[in-house]
């Protein structure tokens, strides 16, 4: 008897590193499945709080935790806040079955429908299953405050993979104040006629790649907006959508930054626009270190454009300086009448090379404009570019 009281007194000092042993290996201990929370999955119920619950105990984890949504479901949820910081180092969102928002009449209030903030090291893995913002609900509705699938805010060293998010209400993927993120293999399908559907949102945020992607929406296919730096596109269809955009920038008479930026072997297909910088009169700040190369286009409206009248023809001293932009290995076909369109105030360092752009419409020709233009354009270069 006293041996038993012994043995349990020290299984008893003992057994607490021992489970802390189990949650550092990641045994099943430090997974948490919604459905361990009560959630239903029927695709009628509201499983929101069963997620939030699951997202707190993934987050309170120690060592690295993972919360899995199953496959085989449809988890209807209403606006979602997982916000950290988490004790967990590192947390794995396994998205396996199906995410799908209410429709419009029945939305709590709010701009963001899935938001995540203050995580560190989160991975977010959608394989098997996908999201969906019922946005046909919402897009007849110009007017309202149509709501972002999934915003990161303050998350640093995110990776996201293999996610489909489709239809959404507004913007499907935003990203600010986010230092290191990785997003490949996401597919954003919402039609060309949505509204405001921009596929990423970036801004004030650094060390961010997007890979391998396919971006088909109703606005820009990426935007970066003010304080974006160091971002690399590579691999990405657009289309249908706005292209790939720099800006708008210099809102308002707003002082913002953009720099270091790399689009490299991307394709639109369907556009509106293909590679874009756009800049409000009167603000200040700049765009620049740019370089979009390797770019296929098909039926692209306006291929190349600078845009530094955007929203307004009024003049005005100030302009945001769009400096040191290359762009190189532009081929295909142009839906338009102008296929490089530099519409500057303020642009110096602008190179374009190794660009043959060609009407998709038989018998069409395609040409340029450009104003107030500072660089070096190719003699090669089709259409042929003379600057005024
Ligand atoms: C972006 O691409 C450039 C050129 O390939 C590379 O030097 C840089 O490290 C990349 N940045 C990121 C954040 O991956
Ligand atoms: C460009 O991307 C395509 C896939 O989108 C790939 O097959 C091809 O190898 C890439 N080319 C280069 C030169 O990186
Ligand atoms: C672009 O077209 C030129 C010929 O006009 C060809 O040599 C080159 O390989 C093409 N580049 C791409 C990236 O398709």
């Amino acid at each position: 008897m006293k041996n038993l009281i012994a043995c349990i007194l020290i299984l008893g000092f003992f057994s607490p590193c021992i489970c802390q042993r189990w949650n550092l290996v990641g045994t099943k201990k430090n997974t948490f499945n919604v459905m361990e929370y009560g959630a239903r999955g029927d695709g009628k119920s509201d499983d929101s709080h069963a997620f939030l619950s699951a997202w707190k105990s993934t987050c309170a984890a120690k060592g690295a935790a993972t919360l899995v949504i199953p496959p085989q479901k449809k988890f209807l949820v209403t606006n979602l806040l997982f916000s950290g910081p988490c004790k967990a180092t590192s947390i794995h969102i396994k998205i396996q079955g199906k995410i799908i928002a209410p429709p419009k009449k029945s939305w709590k209030s709010g701009l963001g429908w899935i938001r995540i903030q203050y995580v560190n090291g989160l991975t977010i893995d959608g394989t098997g299953g996908g999201i969906d913002g019922y946005g046909s609900t919402w897009w007849s509705c110009i007017s309202c405050l149509r709501p972002i699938v999934l915003s990161f805010h303050s998350c640093n060293d995110l990776s996201v993979r293999k996610l489909k998010i489709t239809n959404s209400p507004g913007g499907h993927i935003a990203i600010n104040g986010c230092y290191g993120a990785k997003f490949s293999n996401v597919v954003i399908d919402s039609p060309a006629h949505s509204p405001n559907t921009d596929g990423f949102d970036i801004s004030a945020s650094k060390n961010i790649v997007i890979e391998d992607s396919t971006i088909q929406a109703g606005d820009d296919c990426i935007a970066l907006n003010g304080g974006s730096s160091y971002i690399n596109v590579t691999r990405v269809f657009c289309g249908p959508g706005h292209g790939i955009s720099i800006g708008s920038l210099g809102k308002h008479n707003s002082h913002e930054i953009v720099e270091e930026v790399y689009v490299r072997n991307c394709s639109f297909i369907d556009t509106t626009n293909g590679a874009r910088i756009k800049t409000f009169p009167g603000g200040s700040g700049y765009a620049r270190k740019i370089i979009f190369e390797q770019i296929q286009l098909k039926n692209v409206y306006n291929p190349i454009i600078i845009d530094q009248h955007y929203g307004s023809q009024v003049a005005t001293n100030s302009a945001l300086q769009v400096n040191d932009v290359t762009y190189r290995g532009f081929n295909g076909t142009c839906a338009g009448d102008i296929a490089i369109d530099l519409d500057c105030m303020d642009c110096f360092n602008i190179v374009l090379d190794q660009i043959n752009i060609v009407s998709s419409q038989k018998r069409n020709k395609v040409s340029a404009i450009c104003k107030n233009f500072h660089g070096k354009i190719d003699d090669s270069v089709v259409p042929k570019v003379s600057c005024k």
